[in-house]
């Protein structure tokens, strides 16, 4: 039984990981931490938990670093970076749900965050946890950074044909939605009520800063450089992502050809469902689960592939990948404490 500590367990990604991790037949949650409760009972905050665990939680200024075998931060980006020093002196492994550790050049972190990366030397041995590119890595991590909601559903939904030289790879164009709680739990303008609900809005467009982390794994499955154009949206619903991906061909592919090439890509892959011909992803159907679901269609006029992907943010793009992960670097069945369907209606 591994011993696991969540820090920022008030939050969205921490609620989720306690959600999950409850039932998890290996896994023992030793000590939750926030910062505006401490003292509390999680159960108390979480009234959701009530009857399955009422851990008091406390400030992660008092936690020992050596107290969990696996650490999971569900903490805002940044304060994790100063964070994961203290816990890898130990024999801790963390999973870091926040950017810290994803971009692998602190040069581009600079550029993107606005403030230069503190930890060089550790981030040269984080691993990138998406388990159905990097797996074999990720079992022998003492540092995952986990990656964010947007890059795994893109990611995910491109690197079957990224690879391929019947792509052109200069012309990938993103639309992706995502519900509001992928923007955390404390609340801003731009996420009340009123200001979301019966609306849909695009933001940071060719600015945001997933940018850089999608175009990071891209380069590397293409071995070259890859830029994208990435136009984020919200939806007016609580959770779950889109993503459509476009992509041209170099020459026409039909897509019972482009879906069978995606199918053998995925093959075994316990979390990918790759749609039947003619069905695209729909946000409905991966919400609560740990599944990506992806839709291929190829628009013959026009000579381009698009992908459609579809999952929960807060599960496969956070903390149901970060238990993914987890359960990689224990050496358990990947599955574990998540092989169930998502809730619909
Ligand atoms: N939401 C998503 O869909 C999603 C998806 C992928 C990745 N992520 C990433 O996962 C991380 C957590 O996201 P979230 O949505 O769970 O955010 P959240 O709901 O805002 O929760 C943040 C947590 O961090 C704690 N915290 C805040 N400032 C802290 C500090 N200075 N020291 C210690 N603890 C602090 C908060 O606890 P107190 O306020 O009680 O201190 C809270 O528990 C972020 O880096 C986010 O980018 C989120």
């Amino acid at each position: 039984m591994a011993k696991i500590g969540i820090a920022g367990a008030s939050g969205y990604t921490g609620l989720e990981l306690l959600r999950l991790l409850v039932n998890h037949p290996e896994a023992e949650i030793g000590f939750l931490t926030s910062e505006t409760y401490p003292g509390e009972s999680i159960s108390k905050v979480f009234p959701s938990l009530s009857g399955f665990i009422d851990t008091k939680l406390s400030s992660i200024k008092s936690v020992s670093s050596n107290i969990c075998d696996i650490l999971f931060l569900a903490l805002p980006h940044t304060t994790s970076m100063e964070k994961v020093p203290y816990f890898l002196k130990g024999h801790t492994k963390v999973i870091d749900l926040s950017a810290d550790y994803r971009l692998k050049d602190p040069a581009i972190f600079k550029k993107w965050y606005s403030l230069p990366h503190k930890q060089t030397a550790i981030l040269k041995e984080a691993v990138y946890g998406l388990p159905e590119i990097h797996r074999e890595k990720i079992k022998s991590a003492r540092l995952v950074a986990n990656p964010g909601c947007y890059p795994t559903s893109i990611t995910l939904a491109l690197a079957p044909i990224v690879t391929e030289k019947w792509v052109d790879l200069s012309s990938i164009i993103i639309d992706s939605k995502s519900g509001i709680s992928g923007a955390g739990r404390k609340g801003s303008l731009a996420t009340q009520f009123s200001e979301v609900n019966e609306g849909i809005s695009a933001y940071n467009i060719a600015a945001h800063r997933h940018t850089p982390e999608i175009e990071q794994e891209l380069s590397a499955l293409a071995k070259t450089n890859v830029q994208v154009s990435f136009s984020p949206h919200l939806v007016p619903i609580t959770r779950g992502m889109l993503s459509t991906v476009y992509i041209n061909l170099k020459h026409n592919l039909s897509t019972v050809k482009l879906v069978e090439h995606f199918k053998n890509f995925y093959k075994g892959e316990p979390f990918i469902r790759i749609l039947p011909l003619g069905e695209y992803a729909n946000s409905h159907f991966t919400v609560s689960s740990n599944f990506c679901d992806i839709g291929v269609q190829v628009d013959e006029r026009n000579q381009r592939a698009i992908i459609t992907s579809a999952i929960d943010n807060l599960i496969k793009g956070a903390s149901g990948q970060a238990i993914q992960n987890m359960n990689l670097m224990l050496g358990i069945s990947e599955t574990t404490g998540l092989n169930f369907p998502g809730i619909f209606p």
